[in-house]
């Protein structure tokens, strides 16, 4: 069984970890640490290998050379159940065909506790999930009858469900409205003031700058800056990396960074689009 870790234990790490997909480079060098009590969001244009290197946290993706850990031992000595209890996944792009309602698709979830102490926990730990991500209301309806954003929400619920002390999340606000959105990173936020890690790949670097610890910028397989959001979101750095100009200003009462493309009106001289 995990360890119960303590604020600020490190759960995962790569250590100049190279990855190559086919015979391209997709990471080339990558330093990252996790620590339980902090969420570090993951941000980089398309391409940049975020969902590479959340691949390799999970174990999924194997290593070309460097090291990934995951509480305390590399990431493949860990058998399949013991890796599971140790850190959920949730997948760029969840499967669409689980064929079950709701509430079943949830309790997998619960898989890796079957025959542990910890399976008294299923019930609890299902309907905790799926009020957190507010799906409660659809728990009897088939999984691919729901919307976009209602199975974005339930595959959440799935991986919350998995009380594993490591949260790796691939852009789990992308199909969600504006509330939804909020309401994951706040889940996100309250998981790691719990005594989790999480790990959110983000497109918003708005939503980053609120809720995050610490932002991680991908590029090119590589991290282009890695601090406090303050820090890292500068528009030198998000306009090289993004190749597109970016403005970046504290927001008039709280303060926190927003982050905007600089746009151009379009004259009105070039008329309506023939
Ligand atoms: N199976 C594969 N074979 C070859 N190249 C791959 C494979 N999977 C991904 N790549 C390439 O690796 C690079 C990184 O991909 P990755 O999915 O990690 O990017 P990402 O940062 O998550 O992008 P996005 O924001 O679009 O999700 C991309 O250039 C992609 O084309
Ligand atoms: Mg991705």
């Amino acid at each position: 069984m995990p360890r119960r870790p303590g604020p600020g234990a490190v759960l995962a790490e790569t250590r100049t970890l190279r990855v190559r997909l086919g015979e391209r480079p997709v990471l080339d060098g990558v330093d990252t640490t996790v620590r339980a009590g902090e969420v570090l969001a993951l941000v980089g244009p398309n391409g940049a290998g975020k969902s590479t290197l959340l691949g390799a946290l999970a174990g999924d993706v194997p290593a070309d050379s460097g090291e990934v850990l995951v509480d305390g031992a590399p990431v493949g000595s860990w058998s399949a159940p013991d890796l599971a209890l140790r850190r959920a996944v949730l997948p760029q792009s969840a499967p669409l065909a689980f064929p079950f309602p709701v509430e079943d698709v949830v309790r997998m979830g619960r898989a890796p506790w079957a025959g542990t102490a910890a399976a008294d926990e299923d019930d609890p730990a299902v309907r905790e999930a799926m009020a957190a991500t507010e799906v409660t209301a659809f728990a009897g309806r088939p999984f691919p009858a729901l919307s976009g954003g209602e199975r974005a929400r339930v595959a959440l619920a799935r991986v919350l469900a998995q009380r594993a002390p490591l949260l790796l999340l691939d852009e789990p606000t992308a199909a969600l409205d504006l509330h939804h959105q909020e309401l994951v990173l706040r889940i996100c936020r309250a998981q790691a003031d719990g005594g989790r890690a999480v790990v959110v790949v983000l497109h918003d670097l708005g939503l980053a700058a609120a809720h995050a610890d610490r932002i991680a910028v991908l590029a090119d397989g590589r991290i282009a800056a890695d601090g406090a959001p303050a820090d890292v979101l500068s528009e030198e750095l998000l306009s090289a990396v993004y190749r597109h100009p970016v403005e970046v200003f504290a927001h008039p009462r709280t303060g926190e960074p927003l982050v905007l493309p600089r746009r151009q009106r379009v004259s009105a001289r070039t008329g309506p689009l023939r």
